[in-house]
């Protein structure tokens, strides 16, 4: 494990994939370790449901825990409820990436609020998700996530424990993402959730496993999948909101 960051040189493709492979190793709580020790503005990216794990693993290991949310404007009101009750729940800030102002306006006039139903999520997506997140990585390093490989079969079967973000790094620099949760399956993260009595979601107590935002988010019924609550009038292929490209 011997990269120095803050020669961004060094950081190659093939050094972070030998990092991967010593990382993969290792527990969530240690990955974390990891990263918050190397890069001392790593920010978790909490998205207000089952990813409050990383807040409860990590928030003993620094004085200085930075969070943000991506406030897409469309978030249930117990996903807002949640996210305020972990700040004081932890006693931490939690930033909260609103989407611009202007680009919001000038797309709801044009197109309405649901236009994501007849011609798919992406720019929706684009104004209220990916572009606040490339605002906040634009101040970062490194950022870490809850992504899972069983979140996924259809596009998450690969997720590494740390990799490098080309498609949001500033020009000329590195960003590392980091996802400590990648080899834990749902029941570890909810058995841990449990014994470490985490406060929870609401939402979660009534049917839904993932949680997005409140129009593009159903709950499941038994043996489906969690991601087929997710933009469920698209493909499986398609159920990427363009936070994880590469
Ligand atoms: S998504 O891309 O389909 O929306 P998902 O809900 O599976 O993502 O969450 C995976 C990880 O992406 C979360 O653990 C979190 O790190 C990040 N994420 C998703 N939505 C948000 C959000 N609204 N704010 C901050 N991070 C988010
Ligand atoms: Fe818009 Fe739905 Fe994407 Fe939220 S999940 S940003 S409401 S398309």
């Amino acid at each position: 494990m011997g990269i120095d960051f803050s020669k961004p040189k060094t950081v190659t493709p093939e050094a972070i994939a030998e990092l991967n492979a010593e990382l993969a190793e290792m527990s969530p709580r240690a990955i974390l370790k990891f990263a918050l020790s190397n890069f001392s503005n790593a920010a978790i990216s909490f998205s207000g449901a089952e990813d409050v794990a990383l807040i409860e693993l990590s928030h003993k290991l620094t004085d200085d825990l930075k969070v943000f949310s991506l406030d897409t404007g469309r978030l249930h009101p117990e996903t807002y409820r949640f996210i305020d009750q972990v700040r004081k729940h932890y006693g931490i800030d939690i930033e909260l990436m609103a989407p611009n102002q202007d680009k919001l306006e000038a797309f709801v006039k044009e197109k309405g609020l649901f236009s994501f139903y007849e011609d798919g999520h992406k720019e929706c997506c684009s104004i209220r998700k990916v572009r606040p997140l490339r605002r906040k990585l634009a101040t970062l390093d490194a950022w870490i996530t809850g992504q899972r490989k069983d979140q996924s079969p259809g596009t998450r079967s690969e997720v590494a424990v740390v990799e490098l973000d080309n498609a949001n790094a500033k020009e000329g620099g590195i960003l590392v993402k980091f996802n400590p949760l990648a080899n834990w399956s749902s029941k570890e993260v909810w058995d841990y959730l449990r014994m470490s009595e985490v406060p929870t979601n609401e939402l979660h107590h009534k049917g839904f496993i993932s949680i997005g935002c409140e129009p593009c988010t159903r709950p499941v019924l038994p043996n489906q999948h969690e991601r087929e609550g997710r933009w469920w009038w698209e493909e499986e292929t398609q159920k990427e909101c363009g936070l994880h490209i590469k």
